[in-house]
């Protein structure tokens, strides 16, 4: 199998993982359930979870005790795409391919929607409990909720939407996505390195990597924000110049981007090959970033 075939059989597995987590659309809170199930099932790179599982087989992972945390860390990502998508942050109409959460339910139930998948995604986490006791699960609860809080995701986009119509250093630049977008990547590829058992050493490369490879990512974002079209990334593109952004393009032009793609994915790249335990399909997903198209 090449790289291509192994990433969408990879990707094939996670939706079908996902779809075990998913709760029944019945009850009087039938409308917030389908909205859930409807942000989740849209689609998606399902990037993060595998990023977790992939850290977690290179560090000799083998067990289940990772599945809970996947599921969760697709929620997680899902809602804080449909609160970014809300009127109130960058108000937009198209997601994953389809209208957003709130253009289909309405926004009281794009925030709820939202505040479920929040709460589920740690309740489904917490399922890790019935798998394993030795203690890995505990911290990677602590690692997953505080990447995700204020000291991680969601103070990254409190400065981001603060800094709306505002010239950015690109000191405080690097720090937003630094906290919007790598926080979550590095949730991703720390609790599979703990729930492996990494060392503390380990544990700390890989938060190095996955950094970086956020950081990347969301310039890479950035980028396709303004080079591609929506039937290819299938959420409007123009949305940061809409929404008077400050971005790594504005800052720095698109061939700087460009080049910073490369070399910030290369440095992830030299990090996690200098590292004893080895996954070469891993390596490879960070260097098929850099090209990515959507
Ligand atoms: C979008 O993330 C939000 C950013 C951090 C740029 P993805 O590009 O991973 O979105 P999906 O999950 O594939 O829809
Ligand atoms: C958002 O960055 C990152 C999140 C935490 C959701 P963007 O606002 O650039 O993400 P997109 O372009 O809407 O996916
Ligand atoms: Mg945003
Ligand atoms: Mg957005
Ligand atoms: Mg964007």
């Amino acid at each position: 199998m090449n790289f291509k075939e192994e990433l969408q059989k990879k990707t094939a597995e996670i939706e079908a993982l996902l779809q075990t987590y998913l709760p029944e659309e019945t009850g009087f809170q039938k409308t917030v359930l389908e909205a859930v199930n409807y942000s989740i099932t849209a689609g998606g790179k399902r990037l993060r979870p595998l990023l977790m599982q992939e850290t977690y087989r290179m560090f000799g992972g083998e067990g289940k005790v990772v599945e809970p945390f996947m599921a969760a860390m697709e929620m997680i990502h899902t809602y804080s795409l449909v609160h970014d998508d809300l009127p109130a942050m960058d108000n937009d109409e198209y997601r994953r391919g389809k209208k957003t959460t709130h253009a289909v339910y309405g926004e009281a139930m794009g925030i709820l929607a939202g505040d479920a998948l929040l709460n589920l995604a740690f309740e489904t986490a917490a399922g890790a409990f019935d798998l394993e006791t030795s203690g890995r699960t505990a911290k990677a609860l602590q690692i997953l909720s505080r990447k995700a809080g204020i000291y991680g995701m969601i103070g990254g986009q409190v400065v981001d939407v603060e800094s709306e119509g505002q010239p950015l250093s690109r000191e405080k630049l690097d720090f937003i996505y630094r906290l919007k977008t790598s926080a979550l990547i590095e949730a991703a590829m720390t609790v599979g390195a703990v729930l492996a058992g990494a060392t503390e050493e380990e544990t700390s490369a890989i938060e190095s990597v996955a950094g970086d490879v956020g950081l990347a990512f969301q310039i890479q974002d950035d980028i396709l924000d303004v080079t591609s079209t929506l039937e290819v990334l299938g959420k409007p593109v123009h949305s940061d110049d809409k929404n008077h952004k400050t971005t790594y393009v504005t800052l720095e032009g698109l061939d700087k981007a460009r080049e910073d793609v490369k070399e910030i994915s290369e440095r992830a790249i030299r990090t996690l090959t200098s590292l004893r335990k080895k996954n070469e399909f891993l390596e490879e997903l960070i260097r098929m970033l850099i090209t990515r198209e959507k």
